[in-house]
């Protein structure tokens, strides 16, 4: 949850720290440090609060020399933020300096051993007992230190440590929490992800599990726990430094809405027309398995692959599934759904399926991600990278990835006919300039924005594929917005939560699936007779809507599947604009964070 940065090289290392920290920030941003090694000593500097704080103390990095030094940006879990709690932590009178991201587990054990030896405390987290116990550890060799940390420290972790007298190097290792190293000439970058070393470097390292990296100037070298040499192949990373800046942009959430044609185009283009996906085994069912946005996906996949593979499907938030014991039959099939691959929660299920011998399946944005790699099959949504703590482009690619899961499984089973491929290939390749036709509408759903920014409750409410939305819909908004927002099956506001409209509570309203279209017309004029505001989503010809609702935006017609992909940019346009016009940092909400690596 939290972005760890290092750098050893020639040149100043505090504002390339800066800079590294500023592309992870979407990690965490509630405190920040940096600990720099001048070759005498160690000189730390962190602070409460975002990384500009930082950057202002220290004068964008100016003021505290040395080529060799870690840093942190942070996602509080042991200890509020503040100053003392910001990492880096440090030991032996300062001689250690520590970054952390993850959860030391047995820190509590670790704790009371070392106040024992004689440490004293002064933090509230779990990290400062890595510092102490490396200092413990320490006999002149950082490698032999990391080494012994991994055998003792339980939990996740990825780690960098620094020792005052060896100024020439920087020790990392990781376990259940992501770390890149990037190489370049002369000098060696660390991070938790491959976008803050971009502008330096695109060949990395993808560290895995108990790889212990001892990074030096000149190269870097990779051991096992047991400090045997490792080689490892240079990962080359082909996307664009521009696809991690705002361009122009005034957030990255708005550009990240704006990249959704192309996105949604690139990660069609991998499989319809070439053949789709192969099957070589049709499961007999499927569980889907996410956190957030990416289960909302999932729940529009039950109705997707129901409908086009005939394929029973269940689904489960991970925080759930891993502890439940789901039911697997002969040949169920897991499919995990993860913008960033590093989800703690949905690789812990999804190590739990693998554990039980079911065949796994990933959809992944972050290539090469922990999840990517350990599922048995990784199908990539080609969004780029997403920084705007918010998934957008991320989300609609993940729904283009399941059209075409369902599509390759009802191919799979003999179900898709040539003409049926040729006609739902056609319709996912408009999707881009379909939604290309809603972006052009941008300043129509930023007024209904501006009509409805002071809203304090707000439903969304739809039935099929537009339940699934809804849930989206009040996801985004809640997050960025900090409005209440509830999604229901719209036939299920009678059940209860009808009793909570009155005059002016906002209902947004899906109704684009024409099988369901009356029903939906229905529960909305109940609301509307109970005071409701409502905004209504519908196909092009559906105007008799518009009897019951206050404003109405119309979809282009596309198949009754892919209407979904057009409604959500609707969503989360909304979302965006509602959030940005209650003055909102919208790429960095308040307690949240972009890859949440604790369960
Ligand atoms: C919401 C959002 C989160 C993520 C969730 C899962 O906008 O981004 O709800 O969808 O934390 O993250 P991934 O997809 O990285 O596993």
């Amino acid at each position: 949850m939290c972005g760890i940065v290092g750098y050893i090289g020639k040149k100043q290392a505090a504002p390339v720290l800066i800079g590294a920290l500023k592309r992870l920030e979407y990690r965490g941003y509630d405190s920040a440090g940096i600990a720099v090694n001048s070759g005498k000593k160690i000189n730390v500097v962190k602070t409460k609060g975002k990384l500009n704080v930082l950057a202002e103390k220290i004068e964008g990095g100016n003021a505290v020399k040395g080529t060799t030094a870690i840093g942190h940006t942070r996602w509080a879990t042991h200890g509020k933020p503040s100053d003392i709690n910001a990492h880096p932590h440090t030991s032996g009178s300062g001689r250690i300096a520590v970054v952390h991201n993850g959860i030391i587990e047995n820190y509590i054990e670790l704790k009371d051993f070392l106040i024992k030896k004689g440490y004293r405390f002064i933090s509230e987290t779990d990290t400062e007992v890595i510092a102490h116990l490396a200092d413990f550890y320490y006999k002149g060799d950082l490698l032999k230190m990391t080494a012994r940390l991994t055998q003792t420290l339980k939990g996740s972790y990825a780690l960098e440590i620094i020792s005052q007298d060896k100024p020439d190097e920087i020790a990392a290792v990781k376990k259940d929490s992501p770390l890149i190293i990037g190489l370049g000439d002369g000098e060696n970058f660390i991070a938790s992800d491959i976008p803050a070393v971009l502008p330096y470097t695109r060949n990395v390292y993808i560290i895995e599990d108990y790889e212990i990296a001892l990074i030096k100037r000149e190269g870097v070298a990779l051991y096992n726990t047991e400090l045997e040499h490792i080689n490892k192949e240079v990962f080359y990373v082909n996307w664009n430094v521009s696809a991690a800046e705002k361009g122009g942009y005034e957030h990255f959430m708005i550009k990240e809405i704006m990249e959704e044609p192309q996105a949604i185009l690139n990660t069609v283009s991998q499989m319809v027309g070439q053949g789709m996906m192969k099957i070589d085994k049709i499961p007999d069912k499927i569980n889907i398995v996410a956190c957030g946005s990416s289960y909302n996906v999932g729940v529009a996949g039950k109705y997707i692959i129901e409908q086009i593979a005939k394929i029973p499907v269940e689904v489960d938030t991970a925080s759930e599934y891993r502890y439940r014991d789901a039911l697997l039959t002969k040949n169920t099939l897991v499919v995990v759904i993860s913008q960033s691959g590093e989800t703690a929660d949905t690789l812990a299920a999804l190590r739990e399926s693998k554990r039980r011998g079911a065949e796994t399946l990933s959809i992944v944005n972050v290539i090469g991600s922990t999840i990517a790699r350990e599922a048995d099959r990784v199908l990539y949504t080609l969004a780029g990278p997403e920084i705007s703590v918010a998934t957008t482009k991320a989300y609609s690619t993940q729904l283009a990835a399941v059209y075409m899961l369902a599509l390759s499984l009802a191919k799979a089973e003999g179900k898709l006919s040539p003409e049926l491929e040729k006609y739902y290939g056609e319709e996912l390749f408009k999707l881009p300039s379909l939604i290309n036709k809603i972006l052009e509408q941008k300043d129509k759903i930023k007024d209904l924005a501006s009509k409805y920014f002071k809203a304090k409750n707000v439903f969304f409410i739809g039935r099929g594929i537009d339940y699934a939305l809804s849930l989206e819909g009040a996801l985004k908004l809640k997050e960025i917005s900090y409005i209440h927002s509830e999604a229901y099956p719209a036939g299920e506001l009678k059940h209860g939560p009808i009793s909570l409209i009155e005059d002016g509570t906002l209902v947004v309203a899906l109704a684009t699936q024409e099988k369901l279209f009356e029903k939906t017309l229905n529960n909305i004029k109940e609301v509307k007779s109970r005071g409701a505001v409502v905004l209504s989503i519908v196909e092009e010809e559906n105007t008799q809507i518009e009897e019951c609702s206050d404003d109405v935006f119309y979809l282009p017609k596309t198949n009754k599947m892919f209407t979904s992909s057009l409604a959500a940019t609707i969503l989360q346009l909304f979302a965006y604009y509602v959030a940005n016009l209650n003055g909102n940092d919208v790429d960095q909400p308040r307690n949240l964070a972009k890859s949440v690596t604790v369960e």
